[in-house]
């Protein structure tokens, strides 16, 4: 059997984040450069996004771009800003054909202006689809949204327009770049690294986590519905016994 065909489509995630990590490294064993893995990461990040829409995701977050990989060389980083554009125009056909809602979260201020206002392009085209909503992490990190999230709420309790005494988790989750998107069911991460890398550490409380040693660019629509079986086999217990979730 296919992993597709032992997907429960009952059972579905509504939310998936993935950490599209390795391409660097799947290139360097091709005997490429770093940009050349980039690139052959495109084509997974179209498989992915089909196949999630497909069985029913409603949040695919894709972590493309970290508040820390400004550090890197200033060729890799540009390429990586022009690749952006290139690829969501690419995804556009199919992202109408299959109601698909282009979001980003992230310090976005800090993308070239080209990159932005494509970006911006896609996101105004894709306003009305429905089925799914394809997040893109880009100039994101977790801790600069946190902070940024504390500010404003500092903010608005100084000038009077919040209670102190009103802040609460929710409060909390509506100040983050997520705010109105469900947390993560499940977090996929490539190429054989176990960290969060400063990723959605608030949002990712109670996900499941799928660790693959299978680099991005090799990591297609199976690999995917892969980590879907093996979400759906854990027994997800939120802090309660095996006993009060499955009554
Ligand atoms: C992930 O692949 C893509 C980005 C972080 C932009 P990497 O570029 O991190 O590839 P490795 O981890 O160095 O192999
Ligand atoms: C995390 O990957 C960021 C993205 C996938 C965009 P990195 O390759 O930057 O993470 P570290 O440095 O290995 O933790
Ligand atoms: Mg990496």
């Amino acid at each position: 059997m296919t992993f597709l065909e032992q997907i429960d489509k009952n059972r579905v995630p509504e939310s998936v984040a993935i950490i599209m990590d390795g391409n660097g490294r799947w290139a360097k064993k091709q005997g490429k450069n770093r940009i050349f893995g980039h690139q052959n990461g495109v084509d997974s990040v179209d498989q992915v996004m089909e196949a999630a829409a497909q069985i029913g995701v409603k949040y695919l977050t894709l972590y493309a771009f970290s508040t820390e990989n400004w550090n890197r060389p200033a060729e890799e980083v540009n390429a990586l800003m022009d690749l952006f554009v290139e690829a969501v125009h690419n995804y556009m056909d199919k992202m109408m054909a299959n109601d698909i809602r282009l979001a980003v979260i992230g310090d976005v201020d800090r993308l070239p202006q080209k990159t932005r206002e494509n970006l911006q392009k896609s996101i105004d085209q894709t306003a009305n689809c429905k089925r799914m909503t394809l997040v893109l992490a880009l100039s994101y990190s977790s801790r600069w949204e946190i902070i940024r999230a504390v500010k404003q709420i500092a903010a608005e309790a100084k000038n009077g327009a919040l209670d102190v005494d009103a802040i609460d988790e929710n409060c909390f989750s509506n100040h983050l770049a997520t705010s109105g998107m469900p947390d993560p069911d499940l977090l996929i991460r490539t190429s054989g690294e176990l960290r969060i890398s400063n990723f959605l550490m608030w949002q990712l409380s109670y996900s499941e986590l799928f660790f693959t040693d299978v680099c991005w660019p090799e990591f297609k629509k199976e690999n995917f519905y892969e980590a879907i079986v093996d979400y759906q086999s854990r027994e997800r217990r939120f802090g309660k016994t095996s006993e009060q979730v499955t009554k």
